[in-house]
């Protein structure tokens, strides 16, 4: 931590990376102390900060050389336009710098910098910015946009505190995909029935969106076509994100796209049918019963798995509650997939809603594997590993 005000949420940041299973230890800038306490951050870490190379409380010796010897990676949260500038031109005088100093070019690192618009504009953080970037394993995170601590609005503030886990957990990854193009679609669709009404389903998103994340670490280009959803998914550069609300929509989204997809996963859950006429005006109330005429839509991975071409590989998701495999192996085989993942609303922990899953892989060319029930991210992680990404 270096000492800009966005420190404040550098405790939030460490105990969500605690929560998610990580071991953390802080090294700090002595400006960074003024805005959080070394006391917070031993409570939070569970461990004493590093904060002084002369002090006599180090855990070990010599802690800018044992720490980056000890991490699998080190983020510099905030990192102010001040160390930025030092990073760059090799400056080594206190805790924080000494340390980046001997892990730069040991160990992965992420830097978030966070500053005022000014400062952020500056040619001299600018070049220091452009000479981090060209150095191998060091991902800078582009500040975000918005108010700013000074009172003005503009780009420099540091992305909330699940944007830089995220980031940390995509510098730790393989990127057995980079170069590869992968369509998701996800979420639930919305069929309208008039301006206040519509047709949907309970469908989350959460599968598509872990997978859709899995990917993105892995280095993929990541086009999501999403529907309705509370999940947001940001920070980074190979995601394009478009926001659909019909079957219809999300059909024509992923017709462009899959054009040059070399990956395509269907999780959304597509209303199989829609208003065949949507009112315009609210429909009235009335004592009688009423009908509401549907018509089919396009089945969106049927319709473009069978049209694929060669080297594209088509993935499909089916939520069954009886005759799971034998349900799951016929739209494996109708809609033309080369796999199919199968989600049973059987199985306790699985399917929508919920932040677990368990799910069974089939291939066109005679595979099945079954995975643990585990979280929908742990989850995602499995199937791409058994799809061999
Ligand atoms: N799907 C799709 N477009 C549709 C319907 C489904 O792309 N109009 C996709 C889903 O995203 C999923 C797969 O097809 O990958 C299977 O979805 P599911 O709802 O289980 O199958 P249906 O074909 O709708 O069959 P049924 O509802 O009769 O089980």
């Amino acid at each position: 931590m270096s000492g800009g005000i966005a420190a404040y949420k550098i405790p939030e940041l460490i105990r969500l990376l605690v929560k998610q299973g990580a071991e953390v230890r802080v090294t700090v800038t002595r400006h960074a102390l003024e805005f959080v306490t070394e006391l917070t951050l031993q409570t939070v870490s569970g461990h004493k900060v590093y904060s002084d190379v002369f002090g006599a409380i180090n855990e070990h010796a010599t802690e800018h050389i044992s720490l980056p010897e000890w991490a699998d990676i080190m983020i510099v949260a905030p990192a102010t336009a001040n160390v930025l500038g030092k990073f760059a031109a090799g400056i080594a005088d206190d805790a924080l710098t000494t340390t980046f100093s001997s892990c730069a070019a040991r160990k992965p690192i992420v830097l978030a910098p966070a500053m005022n618009d000014k400062m952020w504009e500056n040619p001299a953080t600018q070049n220091a910015i452009r000479t981090l970037r060209s150095w191998q394993g060091i991902h800078v995170i582009e500040p975000a946009e918005g108010v700013l601590a000074c009172g003005t609005s503009g780009k420099g503030r540091m992305p909330e505190v699940e944007v830089l886990a995220e980031q940390v957990k995509a510098a730790l990854s393989k990127k057995t995909m980079q170069g590869k193009r992968v369509l998701i679609t996800a979420g639930a669709t919305i069929e309208k029935i008039d301006p206040v009404r519509y047709i949907s389903n309970f469908s989350t998103g959460k599968m598509g969106y872990a997978i859709a994340r899995e990917c993105l670490r892995r280095g993929a280009e990541v086009t999501l076509i999403s529907g309705k959803t509370q999940l947001t998914i940001e920070g980074y550069e190979g995601l394009q994100k478009t926001d659909i609300e019909s079957a219809q929509e999300m059909f024509e989204a992923s017709r462009e796209a899959f054009a040059s997809a070399d990956i395509a996963i269907f999780t959304a859950a597509v209303a199989d049918y829609s208003p065949a006429k949507p009112a315009t005006e609210k429909i009235k109330r009335q004592e009688e019963n009423t009908t509401l005429l549907l018509h089919a839509n396009t089945d969106i991975a049927g319709e473009l798995s069978r049209s694929k071409r060669i080297g594209q590989t088509t993935i499909g998701f089916a939520l069954e509650t009886n005759d799971e495999e034998a349900n799951a192996q016929k739209k494996l085989q109708k809609k033309g997939l080369d796999y199919i993942v199968m989600n049973s609303l059987q199985d306790k922990g699985a399917g929508f809603g919920v932040d677990t899953n368990k799910v069974t892989l089939y291939g066109i060319n005679g595979i099945k594997k079954d995975s643990p029930l585990e979280s929908k991210e742990a989850v995602s992680r499995w199937l791409l590993d058994a799809l061999g990404y």
